[in-house]
């Protein structure tokens, strides 16, 4: 099963046994995406891909920057952030974009939190953030002036700041 891809997921499976989640609204370029593999694979984090995807799964750009981490990794696709949502057991959600209210290290993380991240060229369309609380639309420091950070970099700092106020628990 091609990075553990799970077309029809448990709630119990993610709720269980996994921190966070991890999801990627639309992702558009593959080395990113194989960048989040391995980094879900080394945190313990699911991930979770909403379709339409920018591409296949059996993309070699994907597996390459997966590496060898496809064993460890819980991918799951789905057809919408809403059945996405739902499957999680409909888990807080912080979205993460530019456009972002709160610092990205404001909130008190907590098991089975959902750390959604958008589009390369797009980011996260208006109705998703504007559905949620300010301090749920979370932005990571910029300097002024700066565009945006790459997708995969910034899903690594939102993960170890959430994971290190768990006290990085289940790692070492
Ligand atoms: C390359 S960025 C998208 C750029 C898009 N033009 C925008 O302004 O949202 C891809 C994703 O990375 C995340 N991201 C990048 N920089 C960020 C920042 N400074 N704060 C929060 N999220 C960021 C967001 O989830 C964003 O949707």
């Amino acid at each position: 099963m091609l990075f553990g891809v799970d077309r029809s997921p448990s709630v119990r499976h993610f709720t269980e046994f996994l921190m966070f989640s991890l999801i990627l609204y639309e992702p558009e370029i593959p080395p990113n995406t194989g960048n989040i593999i391995r980094l879900c694979a080394n945190t313990g984090v699911s991930l979770h891909l909403v379709e339409p995807l920018g591409f296949e799964l059996d993309e070699p750009r994907l597996k390459r920057a997966g590496l060898d981490y496809r064993e460890f990794a819980t991918v799951s696709t789905h057809a919408s952030l809403g059945a996405c949502l739902e499957v999680l057991g409909e888990p807080r959600v912080f979205a993460l974009s530019t456009r972002g209210s709160a610092r990205h290290d404001s909130p008190q993380y907590q098991q089975g939190d959902a750390l959604l991240f958008g589009p390369e060229t797009r980011g996260l369309p208006q109705p998703i953030l504007d559905a949620l609380p300010a301090e749920q639309r979370l932005r990571l420091p910029m300097r002024e002036n700066s565009r945006s950070l790459n997708l995969s970099n910034s899903a690594a700092v939102v993960v170890y700041e959430a994971w290190r106020q768990l006290d990085f628990v289940g790692g070492h």
